[in-house]
């Protein structure tokens, strides 16, 4: 069943810390996954480590409250060996808030402080590759987070992280209800659901590792960026009603994706040339005007 629901939290970790994770969850993943050794990086009360504890499965806890910096010290390093389970539970939108609240003094690397949603989504990426390099060539790693809605814009970090992480490694997307949620549930105007949902994202580290993980995310947003680039200039194209002068379709690429503009100067010279690499998608009717094949 790909949606989970526990009311009850059970006996593990502490029900006081605040954005906990019912240890039923845990109960759960640790059946799928089965590992001899699990990890959580940011282990919070210790929900995850008293179920592994409880099910014979050796288990590492760490956290920034007992000294363990995910944006800065190596998981790998401080458990001296990859593990077959490396999943994290992050604070995400600054719900709650934990360095400076839940416990001991502000921390300006705790998640739950970024100081935006972008801050937020390159520390959870380098924080998911920590965690695959403690993995297992073989084994698994992820996180447990949600979603979040503020001044009417959704806000998806799980969709970001996916876009993020090797799509070839994304093993399982799992709904998690969450219960007993008091804040980041603002409702506006339009009256849209509460969001009453985590997700628990799990991916699997290949077990031949040929290529650098480095290379497979540059290809991979090189991929995106250069699809985007020909769905901006088709749509260009079919808002003129299907042929152009490159002189009008300048002027309508300009108008439909202004920010993507800022970001290259040369951006009439890569209209040109999405035209011209693109044989399936565009052809020349004559010399400067263009139509879709
Ligand atoms: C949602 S809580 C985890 C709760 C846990 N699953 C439980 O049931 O008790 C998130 C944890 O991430 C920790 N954290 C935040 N930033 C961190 C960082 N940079 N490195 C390691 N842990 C961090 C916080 O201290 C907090 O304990």
């Amino acid at each position: 069943m790909s949606i989970l629901s526990f009311p009850k939290r059970g006996k593990w970790g502490k029900s006081s810390w605040r954005g906990n994770c019912s240890g039923y969850i845990y109960q759960e993943i640790f059946s799928w996954t089965r590992p001899q050794l699990f990890v959580d990086p940011m282990c919070g009360s210790g929900t995850s480590i008293e179920v592994a504890h409880e099910l014979g499965i050796e288990a590492v806890g760490l956290d920034l409250h007992s000294g363990f910096n995910i944006l800065r010290d190596s998981i790998l390093d401080n458990v001296g060996r990859q593990a077959d389970l490396v999943l994290s539970h992050p604070p995400y939108g600054g719900m709650i808030i934990y360095s400076g609240e839940v416990w001991g003094e502000a921390h300006a690397d705790d998640l739950s402080r970024c100081e935006s949603d972008d801050d937020f989504h390159q520390k959870l990426q380098l924080a998911l590759l920590n965690q695959r390099e403690a993995t297992k060539s073989g084994g698994v790693y992820g996180t447990i987070l949600g979603d979040w809605r503020r001044a009417g814009t959704y806000t998806s970090y799980m969709a970001e992280a996916i876009a993020r992480m090797p799509k070839d490694e994304l093993m399982a997307v799992v709904i998690k209800a969450q219960h007993n949620v008091t804040s980041g549930n603002t409702v506006y105007r339009q009256k849209l659901p509460l969001i009453q949902h985590e997700y628990i994202v799990l991916w699997k580290k290949p077990k031949l590792l040929q290529v650098n993980v480095l290379s497979v995310l540059a290809k991979q947003q090189h991929k995106r960026l250069t699809q985007t680039w020909l769905v901006v200039v088709r749509l260009a194209l079919m808002s003129l009603g299907g042929k152009s002068t490159l002189g009008k379709l300048y002027a309508k690429v300009a108008e439909a994706a202004p920010s993507r503009l800022e970001q290259n100067e040369n951006w009439q010279a890569k209209v040109r040339q999405v035209l011209q690499m693109h044989t399936a998608d565009f052809y020349a009717i004559e010399r400067g005007i263009w139509a879709i094949a």
